[in-house]
């Protein structure tokens, strides 16, 4: 069933069938949301409930409040995905997951927008420029389809509470706070910054976003089935020189994917950017291919920090050079070490970066202050 083409009035009575309660205030695109998640959208998605903070006794009343049956036996971790996902943790996992095609814009016209108190007062996007901060909150502050392209590498939630090490080498696995999530969690916040990046770009705006296996299946999941987003490609980076497997009990990851969706519904989506020309010129006159032979980020381009997971600049500048045109305007909502701004600079493009580690935003500023001399000394070189 296509939600999005059934009347209020009909949204409620789906609602109403599938025993959903709590509806009457919800608006079009949150009952769509409500419908295929299982999960009631917050009224204002500004608030962010952390359900681990919460006493058992409160996770029952949320329970109750938001009309989930049976939950007086379940412990508090399974009353913390029940809430979070709207299924029943001891009953099988049902997914409905029919194509969903809204205007996610509509969830905003209650005053949720540009806040020209943020960027002090001047009503400016901060162009070319870090802001240092969530990413949730500063996307709220931004105004409706100002982004050509969104390029991105969110937390995967492969982080865990202690890194594994290998007696042979200096290789730790990741452990980092930024990027551990219980499963419902990854989820919500998964879908509470697309939302919001879908919002902030342009209607057939250029969405990339990298993921590894532990969370790519998400990604698409929530693009396609949830905000009904096209998916152009996935492009797998291969690295060849990828850290050997640790626990010698699967195969060695050596690759991750970057999903590039378009934003706009699938059947919708119309005169993205795509620069073949370009692409083939930088692949010695053959058709560029979807999957890429990068080895990992050389040391030369951490020399101002390390960042357990900083991609390698020849790996985002393919995606620049193919998804967008000079002066467009490039987002990053997970900045890191500013790899994305970089690339940016280095081919005319604007950009805007959000980070909420200052040590991170420190790298980045410095790599971008090298840049600005090297481009500097070229020109006064040229003239
Ligand atoms: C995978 S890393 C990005 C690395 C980046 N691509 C680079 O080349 O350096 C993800 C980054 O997102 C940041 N982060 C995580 N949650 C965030 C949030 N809610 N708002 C802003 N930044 C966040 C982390 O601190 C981390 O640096």
């Amino acid at each position: 069933m296509n939600y999005h083409q059934l009347r209020n009035e009909d949204l409620r009575k789906e609602l109403k069938k599938r025993g959903l309660k709590g509806y009457s205030s919800l608006k079009k695109t949150q009952m769509i949301e409500y419908l295929l998640t299982g999960i009631r959208p917050l009224k204002h998605t500004v608030k962010q409930v952390d359900y681990r903070e919460m006493r058992n006794k409160e996770l029952r009343s949320e329970l109750k409040k938001r009309g989930l049956k049976g939950y007086s036996s379940l412990k508090k971790v399974q009353m913390i995905e029940y809430l979070s996902t709207g299924i029943h943790p001891l009953k099988n996992a049902q997914v409905s997951a029919p194509v969903a095609n809204g205007d996610i814009r509509e969830s905003f016209s209650d005053g949720i927008g540009y806040s020209p108190t943020l960027f002090g007062g001047t009503k400016k996007l901060p162009v070319n420029q870090i802001v240092s901060g969530d990413c949730l909150k500063i996307l709220r502050s931004f105004p409706d389809g100002v982004f050509d392209c969104c390029i991105t590498d969110p937390p995967f939630n492969m982080s865990r509470k202690k890194g594994l090490g290998w007696a042979f080498s200096s290789h730790v696995t990741m452990q980092e706070q930024w990027d551990i999530f219980a499963k419902d969690d990854y989820f919500q916040f998964t879908v509470d910054w697309i939302r919001e990046v879908l919002r902030v770009l342009k209607t057939n705006g250029n969405l990339f976003i990298f993921g590894s296996f532990h969370c790519i299946f998400t990604i698409g999941f929530i693009l396609q089935n949830l905000f009904d987003r096209r998916i152009i490609s996935q492009l797998v980076w291969y690295k060849p020189n990828a850290q050997p497997n640790i626990t010698c009990r699967m195969f060695t990851e050596s690759t991750e994917f970057i999903i590039w969706a378009v934003n706009n519904e699938s059947k919708k989506a119309k005169n993205w950017t795509f620069n073949y020309e370009k692409m083939k010129t930088m692949n010695n006159d053959k058709q560029m291919r979807n999957m890429w032979e990068i080895p990992l980020t050389k040391r030369s381009e951490k020399k101002y920090g390390k960042h357990p997971s900083q991609k390698p600049v020849a790996v985002v500048n393919r995606l620049v050079l193919a998804g967008t045109d000079e002066d467009d305007l490039i987002l990053d909502p997970f900045s890191g070490t500013g790899t994305t701004a970089v690339v940016a600079k280095q081919n005319n493009r604007r950009w805007i970066m959000i980070e909420k580690q200052e040590e991170y935003n420190e790298i980045a500023r410095q790599r971008l202050d090298e840049l600005s001399n090297m481009l500097f000394e070229n020109d006064s070189e040229k003239n």
